[in-house]
Protein backbone atom coordinates (compact mmCIF):
# COMPACT_ATOMS: atom_id res chain seq x y z
CA UNK A 1 0.00 0.00 0.00
CA UNK A 2 1.38 3.49 -0.99
CA UNK A 3 0.35 5.64 2.04
CA UNK A 4 0.26 8.95 0.68
CA UNK A 5 -1.47 7.89 -1.92
CA UNK A 6 -4.10 6.64 0.38
CA UNK A 7 -3.97 9.96 2.31
CA UNK A 8 -4.50 12.07 -0.69
CA UNK A 9 -7.61 9.73 -2.29
CA UNK A 10 -8.59 10.30 1.70
CA UNK A 11 -8.69 13.76 1.46
CA UNK A 12 -12.02 15.97 1.74
CA UNK A 13 -10.84 18.70 -1.08
CA UNK A 14 -8.32 17.97 -3.44
CA UNK A 15 -5.58 20.88 -4.14
CA UNK A 16 -3.60 21.48 -7.49
CA UNK A 17 -0.99 19.36 -6.31
CA UNK A 18 -2.98 16.47 -5.37
CA UNK A 19 -4.06 16.70 -8.84
CA UNK A 20 -1.12 16.89 -10.75
CA UNK A 21 0.30 13.65 -8.30
CA UNK A 22 -2.90 11.77 -9.12
CA UNK A 23 -2.59 11.93 -12.67
CA UNK A 24 0.88 10.92 -12.95
CA UNK A 25 0.45 7.62 -11.09
CA UNK A 26 1.51 4.40 -13.15
CA UNK A 27 1.58 0.95 -12.34
CA UNK A 28 -0.10 -0.53 -8.96
CA UNK A 29 -0.97 2.88 -7.52
CA UNK A 30 -2.88 3.68 -11.08
CA UNK A 31 -4.60 0.44 -10.19
CA UNK A 32 -5.98 1.51 -7.18
CA UNK A 33 -6.85 4.91 -8.34
CA UNK A 34 -9.04 3.32 -10.88
CA UNK A 35 -10.68 1.10 -7.83
CA UNK A 36 -11.02 3.83 -5.59
CA UNK A 37 -12.92 5.78 -8.58
CA UNK A 38 -15.19 2.83 -9.37
CA UNK A 39 -16.30 2.69 -5.46
CA UNK A 40 -17.16 6.48 -5.85
CA UNK A 41 -19.11 5.87 -8.95
CA UNK A 42 -21.03 2.68 -7.45
CA UNK A 43 -21.51 4.61 -4.29
CA UNK A 44 -23.08 7.92 -6.00
CA UNK A 45 -23.98 7.31 -9.45
CA UNK A 46 -24.72 3.17 -9.46
CA UNK A 47 -23.13 1.01 -11.31
CA UNK A 48 -25.17 1.56 -14.16
CA UNK A 49 -23.93 2.86 -17.62
CA UNK A 50 -26.06 4.45 -19.75
CA UNK A 51 -26.33 4.54 -23.76
CA UNK A 52 -26.58 7.83 -25.71
CA UNK A 53 -27.63 6.78 -29.46
CA UNK A 54 -25.09 9.33 -31.14
CA UNK A 55 -26.50 11.05 -34.41
CA UNK A 56 -23.05 13.24 -35.85
CA UNK A 57 -26.07 15.01 -38.08
CA UNK A 58 -23.38 16.95 -40.13
CA UNK A 59 -19.96 17.51 -40.62
CA UNK A 60 -20.36 20.67 -42.38
CA UNK A 61 -18.25 23.72 -40.13
CA UNK A 62 -17.51 27.12 -40.33
CA UNK A 63 -14.73 26.98 -38.08
CA UNK A 64 -10.89 26.09 -38.35
CA UNK A 65 -9.72 24.43 -35.06
CA UNK A 66 -6.14 23.48 -35.50
CA UNK A 67 -6.58 19.61 -34.35
CA UNK A 68 -9.74 18.78 -35.88
CA UNK A 69 -10.04 16.69 -39.37
CA UNK A 70 -13.17 17.83 -39.95
CA UNK A 71 -12.24 21.84 -40.26
CA UNK A 72 -13.85 23.43 -42.48
CA UNK A 73 -10.40 24.70 -44.09
CA UNK A 74 -9.77 20.97 -44.89
CA UNK A 75 -10.75 20.24 -48.81
CA UNK A 76 -10.51 16.83 -48.63
CA UNK A 77 -13.59 16.20 -46.46
CA UNK A 78 -16.54 15.11 -48.32
CA UNK A 79 -19.43 16.74 -46.46
CA UNK A 80 -22.82 15.79 -45.44
CA UNK A 81 -26.16 16.34 -43.62
CA UNK A 82 -28.68 13.84 -42.84
CA UNK A 83 -31.98 14.06 -44.05
CA UNK A 84 -34.61 14.25 -41.51
CA UNK A 85 -35.43 10.38 -42.32
CA UNK A 86 -32.13 9.20 -41.82
CA UNK A 87 -32.07 11.09 -38.18
CA UNK A 88 -35.45 9.72 -37.20
CA UNK A 89 -33.93 6.16 -38.30
CA UNK A 90 -31.27 6.25 -36.00
CA UNK A 91 -34.02 7.92 -33.31
CA UNK A 92 -36.06 4.65 -33.85
CA UNK A 93 -32.96 2.38 -33.36
CA UNK A 94 -32.36 4.16 -30.17
CA UNK A 95 -36.32 3.75 -28.83
CA UNK A 96 -36.85 0.36 -30.27
CA UNK A 97 -33.73 -1.05 -27.94
CA UNK A 98 -35.09 1.23 -25.11
CA UNK A 99 -31.94 3.34 -24.50
CA UNK A 100 -33.20 6.85 -22.92
CA UNK A 101 -31.08 9.45 -24.70
CA UNK A 102 -30.05 10.33 -28.10
CA UNK A 103 -27.15 12.87 -28.93
CA UNK A 104 -27.31 15.33 -32.40
CA UNK A 105 -23.74 16.09 -32.64
CA UNK A 106 -21.82 18.29 -35.67
CA UNK A 107 -19.77 20.73 -36.96
CA UNK A 108 -20.48 24.26 -35.94
CA UNK A 109 -22.78 26.29 -37.85
CA UNK A 110 -24.89 29.30 -36.69
CA UNK A 111 -26.70 30.46 -39.83
CA UNK A 112 -30.76 30.38 -39.46
CA UNK A 113 -31.60 27.49 -42.10
CA UNK A 114 -29.46 25.07 -39.92
CA UNK A 115 -30.59 26.78 -36.55
CA UNK A 116 -34.16 26.33 -37.85
CA UNK A 117 -33.68 22.57 -39.29
CA UNK A 118 -32.40 21.93 -36.00
CA UNK A 119 -35.38 23.20 -33.75
CA UNK A 120 -37.68 21.18 -36.34
CA UNK A 121 -36.03 17.84 -35.69
CA UNK A 122 -35.90 18.58 -32.08
CA UNK A 123 -39.69 18.61 -32.58
CA UNK A 124 -40.00 15.89 -34.60
CA UNK A 125 -37.97 14.05 -32.39
CA UNK A 126 -40.16 14.88 -29.36
CA UNK A 127 -43.09 14.10 -30.76
CA UNK A 128 -42.83 10.83 -32.47
CA UNK A 129 -43.58 8.76 -29.44
CA UNK A 130 -45.13 8.31 -26.34
CA UNK A 131 -42.28 7.86 -24.04
CA UNK A 132 -39.54 10.28 -25.97
CA UNK A 133 -35.62 10.19 -25.25
CA UNK A 134 -33.96 12.82 -23.32
CA UNK A 135 -31.67 14.24 -25.75
CA UNK A 136 -28.19 16.16 -25.70
CA UNK A 137 -27.11 18.50 -28.48
CA UNK A 138 -23.52 18.93 -29.23
CA UNK A 139 -23.60 21.30 -31.96
CA UNK A 140 -21.00 24.06 -30.90
CA UNK A 141 -21.27 27.96 -30.01
CA UNK A 142 -25.00 29.70 -30.45
CA UNK A 143 -26.70 33.07 -29.74
CA UNK A 144 -28.80 32.89 -26.71
CA UNK A 145 -31.92 32.76 -28.50
CA UNK A 146 -31.17 29.83 -31.05
CA UNK A 147 -30.02 27.54 -27.40
CA UNK A 148 -33.30 28.91 -25.84
CA UNK A 149 -35.39 27.90 -29.06
CA UNK A 150 -33.73 24.26 -28.86
CA UNK A 151 -34.28 24.00 -25.29
CA UNK A 152 -37.96 24.62 -25.35
CA UNK A 153 -37.97 22.36 -28.66
CA UNK A 154 -37.18 19.32 -26.38
CA UNK A 155 -33.27 19.91 -25.58
CA UNK A 156 -32.28 19.60 -22.30
CA UNK A 157 -28.56 18.33 -22.41
CA UNK A 158 -25.67 20.42 -23.73
CA UNK A 159 -21.82 19.27 -24.46
CA UNK A 160 -19.44 22.13 -25.37
CA UNK A 161 -15.90 20.99 -25.13
CA UNK A 162 -13.61 24.04 -23.25
CA UNK A 163 -11.06 21.86 -25.21
CA UNK A 164 -8.54 23.49 -22.67
CA UNK A 165 -9.54 26.00 -19.84
CA UNK A 166 -5.66 27.75 -20.22
CA UNK A 167 -6.47 30.35 -22.21
CA UNK A 168 -2.52 30.29 -23.55
CA UNK A 169 -3.04 26.71 -24.69
CA UNK A 170 -6.26 27.36 -26.09
CA UNK A 171 -5.31 30.18 -28.04
CA UNK A 172 -1.97 28.14 -29.57
CA UNK A 173 -5.04 24.92 -30.59
CA UNK A 174 -7.37 27.48 -32.55
CA UNK A 175 -6.66 30.35 -35.15
CA UNK A 176 -6.30 33.85 -33.74
CA UNK A 177 -9.88 35.51 -34.68
CA UNK A 178 -12.92 36.28 -33.22
CA UNK A 179 -14.65 32.96 -34.24
CA UNK A 180 -12.35 30.64 -31.82
CA UNK A 181 -12.22 33.59 -29.09
CA UNK A 182 -11.71 31.69 -25.77
CA UNK A 183 -13.59 34.26 -23.94
CA UNK A 184 -16.85 33.43 -26.24
CA UNK A 185 -16.34 29.77 -25.56
CA UNK A 186 -16.50 30.45 -21.65
CA UNK A 187 -19.32 32.86 -21.89
CA UNK A 188 -21.46 30.21 -24.26
CA UNK A 189 -20.83 27.80 -21.28
CA UNK A 190 -22.44 29.91 -18.96
CA UNK A 191 -24.94 31.06 -21.22
CA UNK A 192 -26.01 27.16 -21.30
CA UNK A 193 -26.10 27.27 -17.25
CA UNK A 194 -28.20 30.19 -17.06
CA UNK A 195 -30.93 28.19 -19.51
CA UNK A 196 -31.28 25.83 -17.14
CA UNK A 197 -29.28 22.83 -19.65
CA UNK A 198 -27.53 20.22 -18.03
CA UNK A 199 -24.52 21.65 -18.86
CA UNK A 200 -21.43 19.26 -19.91
CA UNK A 201 -17.74 19.98 -21.00
CA UNK A 202 -14.58 18.03 -21.48
CA UNK A 203 -11.10 18.77 -22.51
CA UNK A 204 -8.72 16.59 -25.40
CA UNK A 205 -6.12 15.11 -23.62
CA UNK A 206 -2.20 14.67 -24.71
CA UNK A 207 -2.62 17.33 -26.67
CA UNK A 208 1.36 19.08 -27.65
CA UNK A 209 1.99 21.95 -25.05
CA UNK A 210 0.18 21.16 -22.76
CA UNK A 211 0.91 19.83 -19.17
CA UNK A 212 -0.53 17.92 -16.12
CA UNK A 213 -0.68 21.01 -14.85
CA UNK A 214 -2.80 22.09 -17.47
CA UNK A 215 -5.09 18.93 -17.15
CA UNK A 216 -5.30 19.71 -13.19
CA UNK A 217 -6.35 23.15 -13.79
CA UNK A 218 -9.30 21.67 -16.23
CA UNK A 219 -10.35 19.56 -13.40
CA UNK A 220 -10.67 22.21 -11.05
CA UNK A 221 -11.90 24.57 -13.66
CA UNK A 222 -14.94 21.87 -14.32
CA UNK A 223 -15.38 21.70 -10.25
CA UNK A 224 -15.41 25.61 -10.24
CA UNK A 225 -17.71 25.74 -12.84
CA UNK A 226 -19.93 22.98 -11.20
CA UNK A 227 -20.50 21.21 -15.00
CA UNK A 228 -22.86 18.47 -14.51
CA UNK A 229 -21.66 16.46 -17.60
CA UNK A 230 -17.73 15.84 -19.17
CA UNK A 231 -16.60 14.05 -22.22
CA UNK A 232 -13.11 13.66 -22.59
CA UNK A 233 -10.36 11.82 -24.46
CA UNK A 234 -7.38 11.46 -25.66
CA UNK A 235 -5.94 14.00 -28.36
CA UNK A 236 -5.24 11.65 -31.77
CA UNK A 237 -3.21 13.79 -34.57
CA UNK A 238 -4.87 13.87 -37.89
CA UNK A 239 -2.59 14.63 -40.79
CA UNK A 240 -4.37 17.05 -42.44
CA UNK A 241 -4.53 19.39 -39.45
CA UNK A 242 -1.61 21.73 -38.50
CA UNK A 243 -1.35 20.50 -35.07
CA UNK A 244 -0.15 17.71 -36.83
CA UNK A 245 3.44 19.23 -37.54
CA UNK A 246 3.61 18.68 -33.57
CA UNK A 247 3.67 15.02 -33.93
CA UNK A 248 6.85 14.00 -32.65
CA UNK A 249 6.63 15.59 -29.32
CA UNK A 250 3.46 13.99 -27.95
CA UNK A 251 3.81 11.17 -26.05
CA UNK A 252 3.05 7.74 -27.42
CA UNK A 253 -0.83 7.01 -27.92
CA UNK A 254 -0.54 4.37 -24.92
CA UNK A 255 0.05 6.80 -22.63
CA UNK A 256 -2.48 9.37 -23.41
CA UNK A 257 -5.05 6.92 -23.40
CA UNK A 258 -3.96 5.37 -19.89
CA UNK A 259 -3.74 9.62 -19.08
CA UNK A 260 -7.33 9.86 -20.28
CA UNK A 261 -8.11 7.07 -18.14
CA UNK A 262 -6.66 8.76 -15.18
CA UNK A 263 -8.19 11.78 -15.89
CA UNK A 264 -11.89 10.43 -15.95
CA UNK A 265 -10.73 8.92 -12.56
CA UNK A 266 -9.61 12.25 -11.11
CA UNK A 267 -12.61 13.64 -11.60
CA UNK A 268 -15.06 11.20 -10.28
CA UNK A 269 -13.26 11.82 -7.19
CA UNK A 270 -13.68 15.31 -7.28
CA UNK A 271 -17.06 15.37 -8.84
CA UNK A 272 -18.62 12.68 -7.27
CA UNK A 273 -22.58 12.66 -9.13
CA UNK A 274 -21.57 14.48 -12.36
CA UNK A 275 -21.96 11.77 -15.79
CA UNK A 276 -18.73 11.01 -17.53
CA UNK A 277 -18.89 10.02 -21.24
CA UNK A 278 -15.93 7.50 -22.28
CA UNK A 279 -15.36 9.54 -25.38
CA UNK A 280 -15.09 7.23 -28.73
CA UNK A 281 -11.56 8.11 -28.75
CA UNK A 282 -10.94 5.91 -26.74
CA UNK A 283 -12.12 2.95 -28.87
CA UNK A 284 -10.01 4.64 -31.45
CA UNK A 285 -6.79 3.67 -29.58
CA UNK A 286 -7.83 0.07 -27.55
CA UNK A 287 -10.83 -1.56 -29.19
CA UNK A 288 -12.32 -2.35 -25.07
CA UNK A 289 -11.46 1.42 -24.49
CA UNK A 290 -14.65 3.01 -23.44
CA UNK A 291 -15.82 -0.05 -21.46
CA UNK A 292 -11.96 0.24 -20.01
CA UNK A 293 -13.19 3.90 -18.72
CA UNK A 294 -16.27 2.58 -17.27
CA UNK A 295 -13.70 0.95 -14.43
CA UNK A 296 -12.43 4.01 -13.78
CA UNK A 297 -15.65 5.69 -13.36
CA UNK A 298 -17.12 7.31 -16.72
CA UNK A 299 -21.10 6.15 -16.68
CA UNK A 300 -22.40 7.11 -20.23
CA UNK A 301 -21.55 5.10 -23.71
CA UNK A 302 -22.49 6.43 -26.75
CA UNK A 303 -22.79 3.97 -29.72
CA UNK A 304 -22.51 5.80 -33.04
CA UNK A 305 -25.40 5.68 -34.93
CA UNK A 306 -24.63 7.48 -37.72
CA UNK A 307 -25.42 5.81 -40.92
CA UNK A 308 -22.16 3.76 -41.85
CA UNK A 309 -22.24 5.39 -45.15
CA UNK A 310 -21.18 8.35 -43.59
CA UNK A 311 -18.35 7.54 -40.71
CA UNK A 312 -15.56 7.75 -43.50
CA UNK A 313 -16.43 11.56 -43.52
CA UNK A 314 -16.84 12.50 -39.87
CA UNK A 315 -13.06 11.95 -38.80
CA UNK A 316 -12.02 14.39 -36.43
CA UNK A 317 -9.18 12.31 -35.63
CA UNK A 318 -7.54 9.33 -37.57
CA UNK A 319 -8.21 5.60 -36.66
CA UNK A 320 -11.22 6.79 -35.83
CA UNK A 321 -13.59 3.20 -35.40
CA UNK A 322 -15.41 3.04 -38.84
CA UNK A 323 -16.62 -0.34 -38.59
CA UNK A 324 -20.00 -0.89 -39.39
CA UNK A 325 -19.68 -1.41 -35.92
CA UNK A 326 -23.33 -0.73 -33.67
CA UNK A 327 -25.02 -3.64 -35.30
CA UNK A 328 -26.91 -5.72 -33.39
CA UNK A 329 -24.18 -8.25 -32.41
CA UNK A 330 -21.81 -5.54 -31.57
CA UNK A 331 -24.54 -3.82 -29.24
CA UNK A 332 -24.74 -7.07 -27.42
CA UNK A 333 -20.82 -7.56 -27.16
CA UNK A 334 -21.15 -4.72 -25.89
CA UNK A 335 -23.43 -5.24 -23.25
CA UNK A 336 -21.59 -8.11 -22.13
CA UNK A 337 -18.46 -6.10 -22.08
CA UNK A 338 -20.28 -3.84 -19.57
CA UNK A 339 -21.97 -6.58 -17.50
CA UNK A 340 -18.04 -7.90 -17.20
CA UNK A 341 -16.85 -4.41 -16.37
CA UNK A 342 -19.22 -4.89 -13.35
CA UNK A 343 -22.11 -2.59 -14.72
CA UNK A 344 -25.65 -2.96 -16.03
CA UNK A 345 -27.06 -1.02 -18.60
CA UNK A 346 -30.17 1.62 -17.66
CA UNK A 347 -32.32 0.59 -19.96
CA UNK A 348 -35.48 2.94 -20.46
CA UNK A 349 -33.73 5.86 -18.16
CA UNK A 350 -32.80 9.24 -19.53
CA UNK A 351 -29.91 9.00 -17.07
CA UNK A 352 -29.82 12.67 -16.38
CA UNK A 353 -26.77 13.92 -14.08
CA UNK A 354 -27.68 13.41 -10.47
CA UNK A 355 -25.15 16.46 -10.02
CA UNK A 356 -27.95 19.01 -12.18
CA UNK A 357 -30.80 18.36 -9.63
CA UNK A 358 -28.55 18.90 -6.72
CA UNK A 359 -26.97 21.89 -8.00
CA UNK A 360 -30.38 23.51 -9.26
CA UNK A 361 -32.24 22.93 -5.85
CA UNK A 362 -29.27 25.05 -3.76
N1 LIG B 1 -8.43 14.18 -31.33
C1 LIG B 1 -9.30 13.98 -30.33
N2 LIG B 1 -10.44 14.67 -30.19
C2 LIG B 1 -10.74 15.59 -31.13
N3 LIG B 1 -11.78 16.42 -31.27
C3 LIG B 1 -11.61 17.14 -32.38
N4 LIG B 1 -10.46 16.80 -32.98
C4 LIG B 1 -9.89 15.83 -32.22
C5 LIG B 1 -8.68 15.09 -32.31
N5 LIG B 1 -7.82 15.28 -33.29
C6 LIG B 1 -12.84 16.54 -30.26
C7 LIG B 1 -12.91 17.97 -29.73
C8 LIG B 1 -14.32 18.39 -30.08
C9 LIG B 1 -15.04 17.08 -30.22
C10 LIG B 1 -16.26 17.14 -31.04
O1 LIG B 1 -14.08 16.24 -30.81
O2 LIG B 1 -12.72 17.97 -28.33
O3 LIG B 1 -14.92 19.19 -29.08
FE1 LIG C 1 -15.54 22.36 -36.31
FE2 LIG C 1 -15.87 21.21 -33.91
FE3 LIG C 1 -13.95 20.41 -35.58
FE4 LIG C 1 -13.72 22.79 -34.37
S1 LIG C 1 -13.76 20.77 -33.35
S2 LIG C 1 -13.34 22.38 -36.54
S3 LIG C 1 -15.88 23.44 -34.33
S4 LIG C 1 -16.14 20.25 -35.92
Amino acid sequence: MNAKLESVLNKSILEKEDLVYLLSLGGKDEKRLFEKAYEIKAKYVGRKTYFRGLIEYSNICGKNCYYCGIRGGNKNVHRYELTDDEVMKAVKYALDHNWGSVVMQAGERSDKQFTDRITRILKKIKSYSANPPGITLSLGEQSEEVFQDWFDAGAHRYLLRIESSTKSLYEKIHPNNAAHSFETRLENLKRLQRLNYQTGTGVMIGMPFQTLEHLADDLLFMRDFDIDMCGMGPYIEHSETPLYQYKDQLMPIEDRFRLALRMIAVLRIVMKDVNIASATALQAIHPQGREMALKAGANVIMPNLTPVKYHEDYHLYKNKPTVNEETDLYIQNLEKNIQDAGDVVGYGEWGDPKHYFVRSSK
